[in-house]
């Protein structure tokens, strides 16, 4: 007789429970719970998520005893050494989403401990931590990529598209705005808030859109912001951001783009989050606005505070289907949906003799690798450099790309030396 064979799996670990593990990640993890994963290259992959690492555990433990079956019964682990107690436990990958500024930690950890990772945005917040765990997931042969689900709604890959066949040429400039509520920055947010700013929580989305949909080399970052609600007026923590970048491209021409983000829009928006696009091309104009895709709905007593009055229905929507079903889904949920289905990919489809060259076919997907990150990541290490001096009292400051100092310079007004972020080429 002979012995069933096992069936496949890549079991998942968690680090951070918070709103974004609330939108996307356990809608996925729950359907990937009842439905599994299939594709005819690799066959029914599970997916359970088998161990969680959080800071307290409350919500992680919350869930899960609420979760009556919805989901797989992980363990959670909580406190200095959760992360480590979870990649002891075994996983085979392992999603970061804890606040932007410990992702390098956790990232790191995971890649040692011989796992695939998925880390939300911004990966990272320097080109020197970008280096070591791109070199980390090269020597450990894993997976190490980045979540930028903004790359995935369907208005930004028709905008890819119409540049990518030309139709609309050569980019001239553009601006991109990004507005999230107060309560977000005064509740939520609270524990870790202090010293950060809006523009790498959420700037980094459409940074990544423009160096993903345009190509180009990055030259120049300028930055200034405003303070006073989150924070003092004169304190580290930023309301708001507003940064330009100047790229140039092969034929060398420029383009230079405005990006405004804010996290202290007041609470009654009739959107939870206010995002729009323009970029203006040779022969064309490009509007997008996120929350007018057609829908308003005004509800007594609901609208704007427990139910948005024009809803976005494409990032994680939750809908009854026509067939009864009830489910969530959405781009947030679709691009979590590709990383397990990539990893699955390197891990099962085909002889083992092959996973080489399957996990090479993986990561030279530039949209989410992590060694295709470094023009984002350079703009962001920019954008809190830039920040920063403004704290400590000097204000406007420049950080150019690949000039004579190095590979990523801040200047200051009126100082003669320049102050080398990164000294390699970005
Ligand atoms: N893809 C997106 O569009 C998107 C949207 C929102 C947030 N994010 C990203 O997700 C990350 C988390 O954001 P959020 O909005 O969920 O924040 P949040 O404050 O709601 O949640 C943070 C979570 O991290 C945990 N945590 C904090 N420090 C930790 C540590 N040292 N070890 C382990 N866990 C720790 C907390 O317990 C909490 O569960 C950020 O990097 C953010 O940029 C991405």
């Amino acid at each position: 007789m002979s012995t069933p064979t096992p069936q496949p799996q890549l079991r998942a670990g968690m680090i951070g429970m918070g709103m974004i593990f609330e939108e996307t990640y356990k809608p996925f993890f729950e359907r990937t719970h009842r439905e599994g994963l299939y594709d005819r290259r690799f066959g029914d992959v599970a997916v359970p998520l088998t161990a969680v690492a959080t800071k307290t555990g409350k919500r992680a433990e919350k869930y899960r005893d609420s979760s009556k079956g919805a989901i797989h019964p992980f363990v959670s682990y909580a406190g200095d050494d959760a992360v480590d107690q979870m990649l002891r436990a075994g996983v085979d990958f392992a999603c970061v989403a804890s606040p932007d500024d410990r992702h390098f930690s956790a990232s790191k950890k995971v890649l040692e401990a011989g796992c695939h990772l998925l880390v939300e945005k911004p990966s990272v917040l320097s080109l020197t931590e970008l280096d070591e765990l791109v070199a980390l997931a090269k020597k450990q042969n894993k997976l190490a990529k980045v979540v930028y689900h903004k790359l995935l709604d369907p208005d930004h890959k028709k905008l890819r598209t119409l540049v990518h066949d030309h139709v609309l040429q050569h980019v001239n400039n553009g601006y991109c705005s990004l507005l999230e509520p107060k309560s977000i920055s005064g509740g939520q947010f609270a524990e870790w808030i202090v010293g950060r700013n809006p523009g790498t929580y959420v700037a980094c989305h459409y940074i990544k859109l423009i160096d993903f949909t345009f190509g180009g080399k990055l030259k120049t970052i300028t930055a200034s912001g405003q303070r006073g609600l989150v924070g003092p007026k004169d304190g580290p923590t930023w309301d708001s951001t507003q940064m330009k970048m100047v790229y140039e491209y092969d034929d060398g021409r420029q383009a230079a783009f405005d990006i405004h983000t804010s996290w202290v829009t007041p609470d009654n928006f009739p959107g939870y989050v206010e995002q729009e696009v323009q970029f203006r091309f040779d022969n064309g104009v490009w509007n997008g606005h996120s929350r007018k895709r057609g829908v308003e709905c005004t509800v007594e007593g609901l609208t704007p505070f427990k139910m948005k009055t024009t809803m976005n229905n494409h990032y994680n929507g939750t809908f009854v289907e026509p067939w009864g079903e009830r489910v969530q889904r959405g781009y947030g949920i679709e691009v979590l949906d590709r990383f397990a289905r990539e990893a699955a990919y390197v891990e099962y489809a085909g002889p083992k003799s092959e996973r080489p060259q399957r996990l090479a076919q993986m990561q030279a997907l530039g949209y989410n690798d992590l060694a295709a990150d470094r023009q984002t990541v350079a703009a962001v290490q920019a954008l809190e450099a830039i920040l920063t001096a403004h704290a400590n009292g000097e204000p406007d400051c420049i950080v150019r790309v690949n000039g004579n100092h190095g590979g990523l310079v801040l200047y200051r007004p009126g100082c003669d030396k320049p102050d080398v972020l990164y000294t390699g080429v970005v």
